[in-house]
């Protein structure tokens, strides 16, 4: 499947297709860009991946110079954009280089930032081997760093010149890291694709098998209706807060639970479940319309309760969420099946006691 970003001088396209990975170089020659490329990568996935891709990129005439990252968040930091900036002036290269970023959603940011930066901006080609990079993170253009005190806190919009997403890769990745990316997979056709949500619970079981031919069509799909967020807001003024579903109180319970008791999906998983209540008890929306979107999540295998969760500390994170405006958190918040709005002001009673239908 192609999908086509259209943002005039800086389109660019998303494939997903099983296999892509041995075509990066071949499609990276097509965008004439020059010969020098950094494959920016973590220690596993190098192993599991790296050599098909240095393979390509070297029959396509490019060379490769690998920099590898710590894996997960440990990549996002400023001393390891450092390196990387080292790495790419020790190998030469220049504002016509490419930066490919192979991995999930933490590489895909670091390199994404760094790439942003170097020179002032050079290429990044996406290359996401999570479900979470394939169907969120790859596209859109968001790069970023954390800073000590706050995730993604430094950093700059730079679209990608090409994503690659090669679903077979999603066959090794651990079943837990599988299913949080469902999470936003779900979240897609909550807000914005009834048909696609009831695809994703006609193919659930299968998609969970990860059988391929529907965890590509499936991917495909949610890269398709993000494209369409990216394309009429670039630069997250106001639609694209859509994408946020889910997370104003899933970041909250990943931020009172230290980043380690939940996996982001399952995070996002619980805070869609509290949304949709949130939703109903401000007479938003039907019974039904809850239920339908617990029974999804729970079916591919994502947490809908979750026991000792402190309302009033969850509470307290959301306030200090970064997207709070003048301490005003805007909810996104689903009528129905494929349509959202949002609602500002919303009473903190309301939200605690939607926090509280959380509890098993
Ligand atoms: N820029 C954006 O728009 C955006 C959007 C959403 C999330 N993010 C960011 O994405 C990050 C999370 O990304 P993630 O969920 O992809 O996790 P991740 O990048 O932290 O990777 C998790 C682990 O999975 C391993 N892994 C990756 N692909 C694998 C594969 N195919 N097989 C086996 N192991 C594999 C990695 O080595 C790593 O250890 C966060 O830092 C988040 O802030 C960015
Ligand atoms: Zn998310």
């Amino acid at each position: 499947m192609i999908i086509p970003v259209n943002l005039g001088s800086r389109s660019y396209r998303i494939i997903v297709e099983s296999g892509a990975l041995d075509t990066v170089g071949a499609r990276l020659a097509e965008l004439r860009v020059g010969s020098r490329t950094a494959l920016v990568s973590d220690a596993a996935i190098l192993r599991l991946y790296g050599k098909a891709v240095g393979r390509s990129l070297e029959s396509a005439g490019f060379t490769v110079t690998t920099v590898e990252v710590p894996a997960g968040e440990a990549a996002k930091t400023l001393a390891v954009a450092e390196r990387c900036w080292d790495a790419l002036l020790a190998a030469g290269l220049d504002r016509t280089s490419t930066v490919l970023a192979l991995g999930g959603g933490a590489v895909g940011d670091v390199a994404g930032f760094v790439a942003a930066t170097y020179m002032r901006g050079v290429n990044i080609v996406q290359l996401p081997t999570t479900v979470l990079a394939m169907v969120d993170a790859s596209s859109g253009g968001k790069t970023a760093i954390n800073h000590p005190t706050a995730k993604n806190l430094i950093g700059a919009f730079h679209q990608p010149r090409l994503v690659l997403c090669d679903p077979t890769t999603t066959r090794t990745l651990s079943q837990r890291e599988f299913s949080s990316g469902l999470a936003e997979i779900v979240k897609h056709g909550i807000v914005l694709d009834a048909a696609y949500f009831a695809e994703v619970e006609r193919d659930a079981a299968a998609l969970c098998a990860r059988d391929l031919p529907v965890v590509e069509r499936i991917i495909g799909g949610s890269c398709r209706l993000k494209a369409g967020i990216v394309e009429r807001d670039e630069r997250e003024s106001e639609l694209r807060h859509v994408l946020n579903y889910g997370h104003t109180i899933g970041h909250a319970l990943e931020a009172v639970t230290g980043y380690a008791r939940f996996a982001h999906g399952e995070a996002v998983a619980l805070g869609i479940v509290a949304e949709a209540r949130l939703a109903r008890r401000l007479g938003i929306g039907s019974d039904e319309t809850v239920a339908r979107q617990e029974r999804l999540l729970a079916s591919v295998g994502l947490p809908v309760r979750a026991p000792a969760i402190d309302a009033d500390e969850v509470l307290a994170a959301i306030t200090r969420d970064k997207k709070a405006r003048d301490g005003r958190v805007p909810f996104v918040l689903a009528p129905r099946i494929g349509a959202f709005q949002l609602a500002y002001d919303v009473s903190p009673d309301l939200i605690r006691a939607a926090l509280r239908e959380l509890g098993p």
